[in-house]
């Protein structure tokens, strides 16, 4: 009867256990890939909601609060804070959303912004506008660096948005008109 050596029984005790690494290290990166992919579509999926969200309260804010206000002799102004009668803008109130929250970054960015503060930040934050300004899709959600966004569209609905903007003293861009794309409502995960 033959018998193993023992460096025989050892080479096959290492090899069985090198198959049982592969796989298990294959099934652990298989693993990991799927959750990534379904982490990335439940992140997409949120932060549309919060999107959509936001733009519900802006509406919100627009067709009901604002125009109750103005009936009752209240106009929207930039300065709404100084001035008595005056209501902030829906810029602002997106804005204003936007600083009671700290879970996540709420704000608006522009293709010609008023203030730097709402100029895109990233290239790729460059890139997500100017798909969304081509119209073929009104929502994108994307992975930039370490940070989870979203934007959803924001259009010159009325000829009202275009004039405050053409007139605005530091507009850089004086021909806004009605149905311009003028950039996005945005959401920036934190990190
Ligand atoms: C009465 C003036 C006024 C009206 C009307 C107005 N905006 Fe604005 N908008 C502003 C101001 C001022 C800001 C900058 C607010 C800030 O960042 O504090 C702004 C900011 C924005 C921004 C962010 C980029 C930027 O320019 O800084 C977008 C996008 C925008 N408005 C779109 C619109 C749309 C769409 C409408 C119409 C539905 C509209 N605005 C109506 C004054 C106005």
């Amino acid at each position: 009867m033959k018998r193993c050596s023992i460096g025989d029984r050892i080479s096959k005790v290492g090899i069985v256990i090198a198959v049982i690494m592969v796989l298990a290290m294959g099934s652990w990166t298989v693993g990991q890939a799927v959750m990534t992919k379904d982490f990335q579509a439940d992140k997409a999926t949120f932060t549309k909601y919060l999107l959509a969200t936001a733009r519900a309260a802006r509406t919100v804010y627009v067709k009901a609060v604002m125009r109750k206000a103005k009936e009752a002799g209240m106009r929207p102004s930039e300065a709404w804070v100084k001035e008595d009668h005056a209501l902030m803008l829906p810029a602002q109130f997106i804005k204003a959303l936007g600083k009671e929250i700290p879970e996540y970054e709420l704000g608006l960015i522009g293709t010609d912004p008023l203030y730097e503060a709402n100029a895109p930040r990233t290239q790729k934050e460059r890139e997500m506008l100017a798909r969304l300004a081509s119209g073929k899709e009104k929502m994108v959600t994307f992975q930039d660096g370490m940070q989870f966004k979203g934007m959803a569209a924001d259009f010159a609905i009325t000829q009202g948005c275009a004039d405050c903007h053409n007139r605005h003293p530091r507009s850089r861009r004086h021909d806004w008109k009605k149905g311009d794309f003028m950039g996005a409502i945005i959401v920036r995960m934190r990190g």
